[in-house]
C-alpha cells in the first residue's frame, strides 16, 4: 500500500517526539530548548567566518568524485569556493541539526552521529560543536585533507573521527551503533537504496537515518517513495529536501512533510533589518527639521534673552523592542531625574504619558515618539535566551537643563545598582 504523507507546520504535530523535531528543525529562537553559551556561539561564529572565507578562496582540489556525478563541475580540479556555494550544507540546515543533536543530548550517554560526506567538513564541525561523537566518510583523500586542515584552525579536529574511502567498503568493516546517520554523498537511487538497507543492522535501537536530496532526481524521488513504503521505516518526515527515517518502539505510524517556517529565519532578519532602518531613517529626516527649528528658536531666544537658553542640551530615554509569546513588546522608560533637570515641561509631560503607554509596534512608537521631538541616537539589537532585543537610546533637545547631582539628594542618598 502507498503510504501518504502529511503536510503540516511544526506547530501542528501531535506527536511528542515529531513535535520536538521538528520544533528544532524549524522554530525560532525562543521555541527551541537550546542554551546558546558562549563556548557555542563563538563555535558557530568561527565556522561562519571559516565559511566566508572559503567563499573567497582561490584554492583548487583534484577531486576524486565517488558520487552520482556533478550538475556543477565537469572537470576534476574544482574551486573550493564553488565547493563551498554548491555543495555543502547552508548554515540554517547545519544550525538546526545541531540544535536537535543538543536536543537530543542524553546525560550520562555520549551519542554518536555518522556523517557520510564530508566534503570541506563545515557541516561536521557544526555536529561537532554538538558534544555527539562525530565520524566522518569521504572518499576523496584531497577533499579530507582539505577539511582536516579547516577543523584544525576551528581547533575542533579532535572530537572528530575522519576515514577515507568509500562508502561501500566503509559500511562494510564497520560496527555501527550510531544513533543518527547523515546520508550526504552518492545521491544515486540504488546506492542510497542499498546503503539504508545496510543501516538497518547498523543504527541502535530508536536511531535515525537522514537522507539528503531526495528530490535532487528522479532516482532519488524513487527511492524516496521505496523508503516511505518499507514497513521497517514505522515514523518518517521530509524537511528540506530531506528524509528522515525512524524505526521507533510505540510510535503511532507517521509520514509527515515539515513545512517551512512561516518566515524563513533569513527573511524575517531581513524584514527586521528594513524595517529598522526604515523607522530609523524616517526618524531622523522628521527630527532633523525639528531639531533645526529648536536651535533656531534657541538662537532667537538667546538674542532677545541671554539667560534664559544658557547650555542647550539633551535629555535622554531608552525603548526596547522584543517579542514575547508572539507580541510584539514596547517599553519605552525615562529616568524621574528628568523632572528634575528639564525646564522644558510640554517635553517632560508628554514623555511622561510615552513611558504609560502601551505601543503595540515598533513603528507606532517610533513614530509618537518622532512626532514630540524625540529622536534616535543609538540602535543595536542584542541575542537574548528569548530571543533578539532591539535597544535603542533616545534624545530629545531642550533649552536648558537644571544641574541635579542625585548622590547629593536627601531622597536619593545611595545610587541604586544598575
Ligand atoms: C554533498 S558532499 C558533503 C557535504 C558535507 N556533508 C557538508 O555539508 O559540508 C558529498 C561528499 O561525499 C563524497 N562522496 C560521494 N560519494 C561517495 C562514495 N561513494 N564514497 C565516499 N565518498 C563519497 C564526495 O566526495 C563529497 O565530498
Amino acid at each position: 500500500m502507498k503510504r501518504k504523507e502529511k503536510k503540516t507546520y511544526w506547530r501542528g504535530i501531535h506527536s511528542p517526539f515529531f513535535f520536538d523535531l521538528a520544533r528544532h528543525l524549524e522554530g525560532g529562537g525562543r521555541y527551541v530548548d537550546v542554551a546558546y553559551d558562549t563556548g557555542l556561539v563563538k563555535a558557530i561564529d568561527q565556522i561562519e567566518g571559516l565559511r566566508q572565507d572559503l567563499r573567497r578562496s582561490s584554492d583548487f582540489i583534484e577531486v576524486n568524485d565517488f558520487g552520482a556525478g556533478s550538475r556543477v563541475f565537469k572537470r576534476k580540479s574544482r574551486e573550493v569556493k564553488k565547493i563551498t556555494r554548491h555543495v555543502l550544507q547552508s548554515k540554517r540546515v547545519a544550525f538546526s541539526l545541531l540544535r536537535v543533536l543538543i536536543f537530543w543530548r542524553s546525560p550520562g550517554r555520549s551519542k554518536k552521529i555518522l556523517e557520510m560526506g564530508t566534503s570541506l567538513g563545515l557541516t561536521t564541525a557544526y555536529l561537532a560543536a554538538s558534544g555527539w561523537d562525530v565520524e566522518t566518510w569521504e572518499g576523496c583523500q584531497q577533499t579530507a585533507n582539505y577539511a582536516r586542515k579547516n577543523w584544525k584552525g576551528l581547533g575542533c579536529e579532535d572530537q572528530i573521527k575522519s576515514k577515507v574511502g568509500i562508502f561501500k567498503s566503509l559500511m562494510e568493516e564497520s560496527q555501527g551503533g550510531w544513533d543518527v546517520v547523515f546520508l550526504d554523498g552518492h545521491h544515486d537511487r540504488d546506492a542510497t537504496l542499498a546503503y539504508v538497507e545496510c543501516l538497518k543492522t547498523k543504527l541502535n535501537p530508536g536511531g535515525a537515518i537522514l537522507v539528503d536530496d531526495i528530490v535532487w532526481s528522479k532516482g532519488m524521488k524513487e527511492a524516496w517513495e521505496k523508503l516511505l513504503d518499507d514497513p521497517h521505516w514505522n515514523a518518517t518526515m521530509k524537511w528540506r529536501g530531506k528524509g528522515w527515517l525512524f524505526n521507533r518502539d510505540g510510535e503511532i505510524e507517521q509520514h509527515l512533510k515539515l513545512r517551512k517556517s512561516y518566515i524563513s529565519l533569513s527573511k524575517f532578519n531581513k524584514m527586521k533589518l528594513f524595517t529598522i532602518v526604515f523607522a530609523a531613517v524616517t526618524l531622523l529626516m522628521s527630527t532633523q527639521v525639528q531639531a533645526q527649528g529648536t536651535k533656531d528658536q534657541m538662537k532667537t531666544e538667546k538674542a532677545g534673552n541671554s539667560t534664559s537658553t544658557e547650555g542647550a542640551s539633551k535629555i535622554f530615554g531608552e525603548m526596547l523592542v522584543f517579542d514575547l509569546n508572539g507580541k510584539t513588546i514596547v517599553k519605552v522608560s525615562f529616568d524621574p531625574i528628568m523632572d528634575r533637570m528639564g525646564s522644558d515641561k510640554e517635553a517632560l509631560a508628554s514623555s511622561q504619558q510615552i513611558g504609560n503607554f502601551k505601543f503595540t509596534s515598533m513603528g507606532q512608537a517610533l513614530n509618537v515618539l518622532s512626532s514630540h521631538g524625540w529622536m534616535v541616537e543609538h540602535v543595536w539589537t542584542t541575542l537574548e535566551r528569548s530571543g533578539a532585543v532591539q535597544h535603542f537610546i533616545l534624545s530629545h533637545e531642550v533649552a536648558k537643563l537644571t544641574p541635579v547631582s542625585p548622590w547629593l539628594s536627601k531622597n536619593t542618598n545611595t545610587g541604586t545598582k544598575g
